[in-house]
């Protein structure tokens, strides 16, 4: 099956990374699924753009019919949709707790079970990644995140486990763990300051992660890998 008919479900793609992944799919001829509370509705034929909150359980299921019923498969799906709270542990609210677990975790599970079930169904192998923080497995004294790092680190901990439980079956899972990225999740104005905690001096670009997410989508022996891409962070402050 040629590279071009395949097809991509990316969640969170309204803005920011998952907008970029979703680009860098479609520029490769994939057809993409795109989905997020506010994503507006796109005119592309390959491209199928799909409003749902990732932390509803019906969303996931949703998203995958789409993709079967629209473009008849579904390769690979993208677990982008995320948030980050920050701030001193004993301030968090249980509002903020939730919302974290709910995006996050309840995302990544509800939207993953169906993809891999859906993968499993067509026989024929599949890829589900997750993007992840640095900040999981190196904490750091400036960006306080208790309840971040506990939910990405989960993902973590699930991609090695879903990697192992369906590697005979040829679904890989790996993860993407950023530094700082250039998001709307960062007001430019502390983009100075953000570049100064990474090794190599800068924030990283939307392109940095896309280009993580295509090197491991075109690389079939890799799985359960967290693949850094922080401007050293993972190295070492
Ligand atoms: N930027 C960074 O420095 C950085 C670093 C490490 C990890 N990450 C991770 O990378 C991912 C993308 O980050 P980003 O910087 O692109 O963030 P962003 O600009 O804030 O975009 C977040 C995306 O997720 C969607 N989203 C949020 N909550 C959702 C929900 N409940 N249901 C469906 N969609 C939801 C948003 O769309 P709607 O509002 O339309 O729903 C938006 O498209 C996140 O998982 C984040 O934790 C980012």
């Amino acid at each position: 099956m040629p590279e071009e008919s395949k097809v991509v479900i990316v969640t969170g793609a309204s803005q920011g990374l998952g907008e970029g992944i979703a680009r860098g799919f479609l520029a490769r001829g994939w057809r993409v699924v795109a989905t997020s509370r506010r994503i507006e509705p796109s005119d592309d034929p390959n491209l199928l753009a799909l409003r749902g909150d990732i932390a509803e359980p019906e969303t996931g299921r949703r998203l995958v019919e789409a993709a079967m019923d629209r473009f008849g498969r579904l390769d690979t799906l993208v677990n982008n949709a995320g948030v980050f709270i920050g701030g001193a542990f004993t301030d968090h609210t249980p509002d903020q707790y939730r919302t974290l677990v709910a995006t996050n975790l309840d995302g990544f599970f509800h939207a993953t079970q169906p993809a891999v079930e859906a993968m499993e169904r067509q026989g024929r192998g599949g890829h589900v990644v997750q993007i992840s923080t640095t900040l999981a497995e190196q904490a750091n004294s400036a960006f306080p995140c208790v309840l971040a790092a506990m939910t990405k680190g989960g993902l973590n901990a699930a991609t090695r486990s879903l990697a192992i439980e369906y590697a005979g079956r040829n679904i890989r899972a790996n993860a993407v763990s950023p530094g700082v990225i250039d998001t709307p999740m960062h007001a430019p104005e502390t983009h100075a300051a953000l570049a100064r905690t990474h090794p190599l001096g800068r924030i990283g670009q939307v392109a940095d992660v896309v280009r993580a997410v295509l090197y491991l989508e075109d690389s079939p022996f890799v799985t359960g890998e967290i693949l850094h891409v922080d401007g050293g962070w993972s190295a070492g402050g």
